[in-house]
């Protein structure tokens, strides 16, 4: 009987622990999570949401009081256009949360960069030029592009000294998106290293519809592999969403996949970033406690935690501060839901916005609990203490447990 232990993901002559542990953001997989991944041989992730956020927390530096003392006279504006961002300060923020990351990183593994597209900043293409860029300066070992299409994003590296040799990829969920951006990059000269297969069952945004249930992972991958074999091209393809035992990951291993990604059984582990408590709501949470729903401004459905502080509420935009979601007009969804809100209730009282979330700052405040469709299975991942908590684990041990379990079992914590 096959172990995942048994597999290698190749790139050129490197060999690594066929497991990557899926970006999480705003800083629900921090550096400690990732450097403990690379440590073991796998792929970790930090990501780049809110990275100035992200740097006052770790560093203490100011960018977020900076920037809302700046633009402190548009709070009450329902008008946010004119709220930017110091490119400057965003260069700064991501150079040192990937820089010191790389600086600590030991063992064979590596650490990479997840970031969203549809982190618009009010400046699209000028933010994600500088974010890849600073991610690349600070010696990231590669960059995964997720949530958006990033058909534009490698044209934006291609004269970074550094674009043909990090390892860079993106996340797909079907042929098509594959197709469409090999076809847009194809002048680049330049393949991604690795392409993130993810299905409907992941948590965070998905690239499905509210018909997600009728799509399934290994369909999506053996459809891609068939794909790439008929066109002869050889990219490592790594499977994502739902892979929840060391069994099932070897069964994408066998069909097709070079490597598997990862994150839900780590939302419980001490390197995870959310806070104590919230670790315990994911694991008591049963299957009926989740839903995938559509709260989330970008447009794209996001899978949660039913009882999430973030749905509902009717707090104010916190753009002057963050500012992460605005279109390249200054638009977000959560602006429109509450001025509309506002309107019905001028005293601004106990306002609640039940279709939209602000989620730049309920995802800064571990107030969105996005979490993958198998999250109501991690209470069989550890032990029931006598306090009605359940014990917390380590990346080492979920990590080795998804390397060498065989059989579909899960090892408890000693
Ligand atoms: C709490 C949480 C937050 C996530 N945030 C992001 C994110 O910011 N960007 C992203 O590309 N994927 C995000 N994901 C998706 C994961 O990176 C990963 O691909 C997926 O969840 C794997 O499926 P699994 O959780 O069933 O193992 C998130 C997943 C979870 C559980």
């Amino acid at each position: 009987m096959k172990r995942v232990d048994d597999f290698r993901l190749k790139f050129g002559k490197q060999e690594l622990v066929p497991i990557m542990v899926g970006g999480m953001g705003v800083d629900i997989s921090t550096a400690e999570l990732a450097l403990e991944t690379a440590r073991l041989g796998g792929i970790g992730h930090i990501s780049d949401a809110m990275v100035t956020d992200v740097s006052d927390r770790r560093f203490d530096t100011s960018f977020v009081k900076d920037k809302t003392k700046f633009y402190k006279y548009n709070i009450d504006n329902a008008d946010k256009s004119g709220v930017k961002f110091d490119l400057g300060h965003v260069a700064e923020a991501t150079r040192l949360h990937v820089g010191r990351t790389m600086e600590a990183k030991r063992g064979d593994g590596m650490v990479f960069v997840n970031c969203m597209e549809k982190l618009t900043m009010n400046a699209p293409a000028d933010t994600l030029r500088v974010r890849l860029a600073s991610s690349l300066d600070a010696g990231v070992d590669g960059i995964t592009l997720s949530a958006g299409l990033h058909l534009g994003s490698f044209a934006l590296m291609e004269d970074h000294p550094r674009f043909r040799d990090a390892k860079l990829g993106i996340i797909v969920s079907s042929v098509r998106a594959l197709q469409l951006f090999l076809r847009k990059n194809a002048r680049l000269n330049r393949l991604p290293d690795f392409v993130v297969i993810e299905g409907p069952l992941a948590g965070g945004h998905l690239g499905f519809g509210l018909d997600w249930a009728q799509y399934d992972l290994q369909t999506i991958v053996t459809e891609i592999a068939a794909w790439m074999k008929q066109e002869n091209l050889d990219i490592p393809l790594i499977a994502a969403g739902g892979i929840f035992t060391g069994s099932d990951a070897v069964g994408f291993l066998e069909n097709g996949a070079a490597a598997v990604q990862v994150a839900t059984r780590f939302t419980v582990t001490d390197e995870c970033g959310l806070p104590a408590d919230t670790k315990q709501e994911y694991f008591k949470a049963n299957e009926d406690d989740i839903e995938v729903n559509t709260v989330s401004p970008t447009g794209y459905p996001m899978r949660m935690l039913k009882s999430s502080p973030a749905i509902g509420s009717g707090i104010r935009p916190g753009c002057e501060s963050y500012g992460y979601l605005l279109d390249g007009k200054g638009n977000c969804a959560y602006i429109t839901a509450y001025n509309r809100e506002i309107a019905l209730h001028p005293d601004g009282k106990n306002i609640s916005v039940m279709d939209k979330t602000c989620l730049c700052t309920h995802m800064r405040n571990f107030k969105c609990w996005t979490c993958g469709h198998y999250t109501y299975r991690l209470k069989d991942t550890s032990r029931r203490l006598d306090d009605g908590n359940y014990q917390m684990l380590s990346a080492e041990h979920v990590f080795k447990d998804y390397q060498f379990s065989v059989d579909h079992q899960i090892a408890l914590p000693a």
